[in-house]
């Protein structure tokens, strides 16, 4: 099986006026291609540093990171840029959709930064649009549609470019019941079909959706 994501021995420290905070702890973790995997901490156990690492948005400051073959402490800036549009698929619980774009305008972002042009992106994103549920609001902005819709929305812009990993911070932390059980059903289905995901969460019920969880308690991670 290969390893999507290979984590040794990362620290990571802030510092917070003369005090440094040691914000993740020796974290060590390996997750398979197509694992599911969830990361439950609660607030202030430092899941957002360490899906901001995994990202590829933050560098640790000890420790090494290996992304789908990309060691990531060696990376420049510009490499990162090109790692994070390819390999990663971001899901943030607030949906961070751009209001004055459409749907289909919001969805095809990532391949028109890849350098594809209109057209052939649209062409490229129509499989997922249809996915997703989408076709019938296409051309509407995101305040036209629901909290539910939104969210399929921006789980359509990360997976629209195919990456290695998606990563999902409180996917469902913006949702009524509802739509939230929807969103998480659809998280079964993109790990059905071979993606692999990781989802930071507080919630335990919401963990449980996922094929295994491992606790991040105060800047340390614990396998279950
Ligand atoms: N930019 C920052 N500067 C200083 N301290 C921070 C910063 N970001 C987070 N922290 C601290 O690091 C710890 C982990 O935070 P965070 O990763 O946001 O946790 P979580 O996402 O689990 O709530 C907390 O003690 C938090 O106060
Ligand atoms: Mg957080």
């Amino acid at each position: 099986m290969k390893k999507i994501i290979e984590i040794k021995d990362i620290n990571k420290y802030y510092s917070v006026g003369a005090e440094k905070l040691h914000a993740l702890k020796d974290v060590n973790l390996e997750v398979d291609e197509g694992e599911f995997l969830a990361i439950l901490g609660p607030s202030g156990s430092g899941k957002s540093t360490l899906i901001n690492v995994i990202g590829c948005m933050d560098k640790s400051d000890s420790g090494s990171y290996c992304l789908d073959d990309c060691q990531i402490e060696q990376a420049s800036e510009k490499e990162l840029t090109q790692i994070r549009n390819e390999k990663i698929g971001f899901i943030f619980q607030k949906y961070h959709l751009i209001q004055t774009y459409n749907v289909m305008q919001n969805i095809i972002m990532p391949l028109l930064v890849r350098g594809m042009t209109q057209k052939e992106a649209e062409a490229a994103s129509l499989e997922t649009i249809r996915m997703l549920g989408l076709e019938e609001r296409m051309h509407h902005k995101p305040r036209e549609l629901s909290g539910g819709q939104q969210q399929r929305v921006a789980i359509a812009r990360a997976l629209v470019g195919e990456p290695a990993i998606l990563l999902v911070d409180e996917p469902t932390g913006a949702l009524d019941q509802t739509s939230g059980k929807e969103v998480l059903k659809l998280f079964h289905r993109l790990h059905e079909v071979g993606n692999t995901i990781v989802m930071i969460t507080h919630d335990l019920g919401v963990a449980q959706h996922a094929q295994r969880i491992v606790r991040i308690v105060d800047g340390e991670l614990l396998e279950e």
